[in-house]
């Protein structure tokens, strides 16, 4: 009882949280706080699960601890929006049970009642997770994870576990887990891709029910620092060529090349069993270059009308996500993105774009040429910051987003390269690399920048999503300014404040 009401409490809070600085600063535990990405109202959270769209919302369902502010039991908890922006947050959908913690998974709605759970006129949704049993994992025994499946006759919102789990059952390896499950209508199956250790397995089904293995993928291809996770594949048309391309999206943690915790990609093609890769074996693409995008997904059953493939990732990294210093509460979304394929180079890249829906936070904007810029210029802390540049040769390019206890994050753009630093940027001492700069190389120059600043984080999209960088930081006052080294590469700046849609009722 008391659970619920500190629950209810917080979640009052949440709601009515605004994007405005003075509210923020008088409460430790709201201080970080976003004030437009998605939070858990208390408690722990990592990575997002079994999304999909139906009858006009969006559901979300993550990885929760409500006990904690690290990760333990898992369970699912759930949220609604109607807008891809303002969520409701509502009962946790699904507690650990005998089975075991309820990790990663995905849930369908299950149109043709393939499972029988429901009717053709009341489709059943069913979710599609990893039982991970604890006791076994400490018995050191390789049984631990195993695929079981609940469903919904309400839409998503209240779920029963089917009575005769496991349906996938562990054949005896260590990690074997996070389904990710789509309807493959070109041969009427169910495809699911699960992470198997060092690669991804296919099985399909009928029914949801029964699964058999169709083959496997990556024992020799991309990163492999650590263990693969919460994989996702779907096709994706190139709207230059109208070709159809398959994307495999693996997380991978630990041992990404900056450091815990990344997710690659792969384009090529599936035929119903056997998915195949375009590019070399030994070529890794990464879906985000910052080091605080993990394990994210796509939602299903988006309309065809709509068409887009609509994603969310957890905007964190294992190496220090249970000791980042916010308080009752852990961990965040990215904003919600589209992704495209394009041809970059002579081979198709993912491209990531934040969702048209962002663009109902947005207040008034104000656009500045180049001849007008000044050095520094005063933000909110949460703001849409959009840049064009024409960066002159051999000359660094440099600005920064800071507060007036000399706290900051920068960009160094060189002719071949970026760095991001978080160094000065507030409180950095919880984990030893988290002060590392960010080196990347650039293929190609930059000429336009999106950033998308939030009270501890910012979203960076280069030439329009070509490349994505997602970073954190915890300053101890909000950043309210930007400030440029040299104003002279700037064609134009627009700085939009970013309002929070927290408060926006949700429509049922
Ligand atoms: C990825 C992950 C998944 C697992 C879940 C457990 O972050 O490790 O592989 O299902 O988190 O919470």
């Amino acid at each position: 009882m008391y659970r619920v009401k500190i629950f209810v409490l917080l979640l009052c809070v949440s709601l009515s949280f605004q994007c405005s600085e003075k509210k923020a600063e008088h409460s430790s535990v709201e201080k970080y706080r976003p004030g437009y990405h998605f939070t858990p109202p208390i408690g722990w959270m990592n990575d997002p699960n079994g999304m999909f769209f139906y009858k006009k919302e969006y559901h979300l369902f993550y990885q929760y601890y409500p006990d904690s502010t690290v990760w333990g039991p898992m369970h699912w908890g759930h949220a609604v929006s109607n807008d891809l922006v303002s969520w409701k947050h509502l009962p946790i959908a699904l507690y650990p049970d005998s089975l075991g913690y309820i990790f990663s998974g995905s849930a369908v709605v299950d149109i043709e009642n393939t499972s029988g759970f429901g009717s053709a006129e009341n489709p059943p949704i069913v979710a599609i997770f990893t039982h991970h049993n604890m006791e076994r994992e400490r018995a050191g025994d390789f049984f631990s994870q195993c695929q079981s499946i609940a469903y919904s006759n309400d839409g998503g919102y209240t779920w029963n576990k089917y009575a005769h789990n496991p349906v996938l059952d562990n054949p005896g390896l260590k990690d074997f887990r996070d389904p990710k499950v789509f309807w493959f209508s070109p041969q009427k199956k169910w495809i699911m891709s699960l992470a198997v250790g060092d690669h991804i397995n296919f099985y399909s089904s009928k029914n949801l029910k029964e699964w058999g293995l169709e083959s496997e993928f990556g024992h020799t291809f991309g990163w492999h620092g650590g263990v693969w996770e919460c994989p996702d594949l779907f096709p994706l048309v190139d709207m230059d060529t109208q070709k159809t391309y398959w994307v495999l999206l693996v997380s991978i943690n630990p041992g990404a090349p900056k450091g815990g915790s990344a997710t690659q990609y792969f384009v090529g093609n599936f035929d119903g069993k056997t998915f195949t890769a375009l590019s070399a074996p030994s070529k890794t693409k990464w879906l985000d270059a910052g080091r605080d995008n993990y394990a994210g997904v796509t939602w299903g059953n988006i309309p065809e009308s709509d068409g887009r493939k609509i994603f969310f990732g957890w905007m964190s990294n294992w190496k220090y996500s249970q000791v980042v210093p916010t308080e009752g509460w852990r961990s965040s979304m990215t904003i919600p993105r589209t992704l495209h394929i394009k041809q970059r180079g002579g081979e198709p890249i993912l491209i990531s774009q934040p969702v048209q829906e962002i663009e109902t936070m947005r207040e008034k904007a104000i656009s500045v040429p180049s001849q007008e810029i000044e050095s520094r210029m005063n933000i909110s802390s949460c703001s849409q910051i959009d840049i064009t540049i024409l960066k002159e040769k051999n000359k660094d390019f440099i600005f920064s987003i800071g507060n007036n206890k000399e706290e900051k994050i920068s960009f160094t753009f060189t002719d071949t390269s970026l760095y991001f630093d978080r160094k000065q940027s507030g409180i950095i001492d919880f984990q030893a690399d988290f002060a590392d700069t960010n080196a990347l190389h650039l293929d190609r120059s930059v000429s336009t920048i999106t950033l998308f600043l939030d009270k501890t984080s910012v979203e960076a999209f280069f030439n329009d999503g070509e490349l994505v960088m997602t970073e954190t930081f915890f300053p101890t006052e909000p950043f309210h300014f930007i400030e440029f080294l040299d104003t002279h590469s700037v064609k134009n700046i627009t700085i939009t404040p970013l309002r929070s849609p927290f408060e926006a009722k949700h429509k049922k």
